[in-house]
């Protein structure tokens, strides 16, 4: 088969690209526009199609050339379409562009904004501070002593089952890890460090291996709050606890205590509050055990000291009306914008 000459190439792009330039600037409407856009552009059987299959019969020697001026000729003629479509078509797109009434108020900009227990925390923080007590943070992973031993729970108390704690693997030998099951382990680190008076509140995640339900979650927050001072009763601690509920609820807030027990307290109770007339059981406190004043250095006959425990998502649910403390897990836009 014979090459294609180079000069016949040329005369079939220039012939190309008079017929599109004239086809082009007579279209006066969509449809036509489009049938020029077939005829030249087609990906099928347009014309500039059948001129690359030309383009493939050169000479190879001939070919840099004649891909060149191919390209040359396929911008011009796409230039060319391009034109005729803004003077076809363009009006009605800047018709469009002129109908938007930039002087109208605009749609709502939705912001993002804290998770409800973050915000619930901070305020936490914040209420607590103001009657003195300092946020201090510990590890989640704790070692035995801090979550149990210090706090008297002895080896044998079910408290410590490896079906109720997540225990990590560790090496042989090694002390057992396990992820913190209360924040009270802040307590003694706190007394182990530091000489008392002490005021601290303690926000943080707590672990168990409870299964989720409306108010259960493996992984929960707790507020962990000690005062040690000479002369602490628990008259005091109770109203700590009221004057806190009245600054996060608001308002009319009653604090009452029951019985209960729990090894790092002496006498211990069950903190429940009334708001909206409502009685909910927010957590543990007591008075601080004097063995564990003793297991941390400190003289039981010179100083004496409150503890307490609340649930934050608890008293986030009892604040915002949630019944279901998954919710605050679940990450649903449509819950997180009602905060
Ligand atoms: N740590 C206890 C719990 O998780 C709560 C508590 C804290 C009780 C402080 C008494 C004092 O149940």
């Amino acid at each position: 088969m014979t090459a294609v000459p180079l000069d016949s190439f040329r005369r079939e792009l220039e012939r190309l690209l008079a017929d599109a330039e004239a086809a082009l600037a007579g279209v006066a409407d969509p449809a036509s526009l489009e049938a020029a856009r077939v005829e030249f552009l087609g990906a099928r059987s347009g014309r500039l199609k059948d001129t690359q299959k030309s383009l493939g019969g050169l000479a190879a020697a001939d070919k840099p050339e004649g891909g060149r001026r191919f390209n040359e000729a396929k911008n011009a003629i796409t230039a060319c379409f391009e034109a005729a479509q803004v003077r076809v078509v363009g009006g009605a797109a800047t018709a469009a562009v002129a109908a938007i009434d930039v002087t109208l108020p605009g749609a709502p900009l939705r912001l993002g904004h804290l998770h409800p227990l973050t915000h619930t925390i901070r305020r936490v923080q914040e209420i607590m501070g103001r009657l003195g007590f300092e946020s201090v943070d510990g590890p989640e992973v704790e070692d035995q002593w801090h979550n149990f031993e210090a706090l008297a729970i002895s080896a044998e108390h079910p408290a410590r089952d490896p079906l109720d704690n997540f225990y990590l693997a560790v090496a042989r030998g090694a002390d057992p890890l396990l992820l913190r099951s209360q924040t009270s382990t802040v307590q003694i680190r706190v007394m182990e460090n530091r000489e008392p008076p002490l005021r601290i509140v303690s926000l943080g995640r707590v672990y168990r291996p409870d299964t989720a339900d409306a108010t259960h979650y493996p992984m929960f927050h707790q507020v962990e709050g000690l005062l040690v001072e000479p002369g602490t009763t628990m008259a005091h601690l109770k109203s700590v606890l009221r004057l806190f509920a009245s600054s996060f609820l608001g308002g009319d807030v009653r604090v009452r205590f029951r019985p209960s027990f729990f090894p790092f307290t002496e006498p211990s109770v069950e903190v429940d509050m009334e708001w909206g007339g409502r009685w909910v059981e927010m957590g543990g406190a007591g008075m601080v055990d004097p063995a564990v004043l003793q297991a941390v250095g400190y003289d039981p006959d010179a100083v004496s000291g409150f503890a307490f425990g609340l649930g934050v998502e608890r008293i986030a649910a009892r604040r915002y009306g949630v019944d279901d403390i998954r919710d605050f897990y679940r990450n649903d836009v449509r819950f997180l914008r009602q905060f």
